[in-house]
């Protein structure tokens, strides 16, 4: 059976306020819509239809290297209509999936029951609700559902059912084929209703299933940055459940926020206001306070003191970071290393159980390991055009607020003395002073008022 997905996303997002489509809005870092395009792609279905209406250009700019096939819905007359757009490049066998780009945290485990929902006409993913005010009510006769009707439609009567309709089915092509076609707008909104499907399909007599999605989340649109919000929330307490659920320790669930891919060992501690945005932290991590970590992998046993921000690093096992580091791109922390406060590395190797204690710059550079790195030392990579190399072997001792001057190679187990300027060669076990001698005048007075 061929599978096919058609993400309706023509909606303007008024109420967004913004001058993004709202299908690009984020949630824990990443666009809506890519929520449902990895969703679809987890079905195995690798060129959704997407219906859109507004900021083409923004959403070709977006997913310009996703292979989507884009059906334009000039005017929004519902969603019958958009899913109508979507017709001339559908199979006329197989069964599609309907999904929505502002309904982002649909999971594919769900949709995967929705497929196997054995029947030959529709799926439908409903729930009971407390408040399904706005919301189209599935209406049943004798357990069997007989249609969807909106609330703007509804009888007092129907106003009661507390069982909604997500707006997330899967159909048989045929029918999208058949159906669509025959939708008239003659109701409250005047709007070509995609849920009339149904009606149509229960007076062919043929059947309809519904099954609800494993967390209420999965349904949950986004309309406005208050229920985009909320969402976040809710998201994230689940992703936070989940993770402690694999042994992490959150000081407080409330006060950290996971982006993108996290993948947590055990024994992980996550103290307050910490952000995890596509990391991977190995057994035994302590994480304080304010930590700020992106597109990093965290060896065993390492320790990241308060406020530090990193970027794009490879850290190795019992480091020890902070507080207030700051690891940019391309810095790989080998084991048993030490970065201690206010160090900026980039692009740098710092090797096994080397130091760096205080208020550094190491940029493009290879330390190797054993070296000890004096407060205040920069390596001087950079000429106003170009980017320069620094190489420091084995067992150095780089003095306090000594200037290595790229390109520099300090030798194994070389010294280099406090307030130097290196702008030559080191060679090895040889002390390097590049500084002016100090002078005395005795009897010195110093001017008077
Ligand atoms: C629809 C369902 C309703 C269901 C609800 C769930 C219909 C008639 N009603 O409500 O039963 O409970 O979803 O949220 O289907 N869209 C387009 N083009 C259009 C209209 C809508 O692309 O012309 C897209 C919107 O961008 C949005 C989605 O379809 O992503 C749903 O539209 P919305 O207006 O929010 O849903 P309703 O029609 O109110
Ligand atoms: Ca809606």
């Amino acid at each position: 059976m061929s599978l096919s997905v058609i993400i309706l996303a023509a909606g303007k997002g008024t109420r967004m306020h913004s001058a993004r489509p709202k299908v690009l809005q984020s949630l824990a870092g990443k666009p809506l819509l890519s929520y449902v395009l990895d969703s679809t792609q987890k079905l195995g279905v690798d060129s959704p239809i997407v219906v859109y209406g507004f900021g083409a250009d923004k959403l070709k700019e977006a997913y310009g290297d996703h292979s989507i096939v884009w059906a334009k819905q000039s005017e929004q007359l519902g969603t019958g209509h958009a899913v109508q757009m979507a017709l001339p490049y559908l199979p006329k066998t197989g069964k599609s999936v309907i999904l929505y780009g502002d309904v982002p945290l649909i999971g594919s485990d769900t949709l995967q029951r929705l497929i196997d929902t054995n029947t030959s006409g529709i799926a439908i993913l409903t729930m009971d609700i407390d408040n399904p005010t706005g919301l189209g009510r599935i209406v049943r006769h004798d357990g069997k559902v007989k249609c969807i009707v909106e609330e703007k439609d509804a009888s007092l009567d129907q106003k009661t059912i507390t069982e909604i309709n997500s707006g997330i089915y899967c159909v048989d092509n045929a029918l999208l084929h058949n159906y669509l076609p025959k939708l008239r707008n003659n109701n409250a909104q005047g709007e070509y209703y995609l849920t009339d499907l149904i009606a149509f399909a229960v007076e062919d007599g043929l059947p309809i299933a519904t099954i609800s999605p494993t967390h209420s989340f999965e349904i949950e649109g986004v309309n406005d940055r208050t229920q985009l919000a909320r969402l976040e929330r809710s998201y994230q307490a689940h992703l936070i459940t989940t993770l402690q659920k694999q042994g992490v320790q959150f000081t407080d669930p409330a006060r950290a926020d996971i982006r993108g891919d996290v993948q947590c060992g055990r024994d992980v501690l996550i103290d307050v206001n910490c952000i995890l945005h596509d990391v991977v932290i190995g057994d035994n991590v302590t994480i304080e306070a304010g930590a700020i970590i992106k597109n990093t992998t965290i060896g065993t046993g390492t320790h990241i003191l308060p406020y530090c921000v990193i970027d794009g690093s490879t850290i190795g096992a019992q480091v020890t970071i902070g507080p207030f580091a700051h690891l940019r791109t391309q810095t790989i922390l080998q084991d048993g290393s030490k970065i201690g406060n206010f160090v900026e590395t980039k692009k740098s190797t710092i090797g096994t159980g080397s130091k760096v204690n205080h208020l550094s710059y190491i940029g493009d550079s290879t330390v190797g390991a054993g070296v000890n790195i004096g407060a205040g030392v920069i390596t001087c990579n950079y000429d106003g055009v170009n980017k320069f190399a620094t190489t420091i072997g084995d067992g150095a001792f780089v003095g306090s607020n000594a200037s290595l001057v790229a390109p520099v190679v300090i030798g194994k187990g070389a010294t280099i003395g406090a307030g130097s300027v290196i702008t030559d060669d080191v060679p090895k076990d040889t002390l390097a002073l590049g500084r002016a001698r100090q002078s005395a005048i005795n009897n010195w007075k110093r001017p008077k008022k």
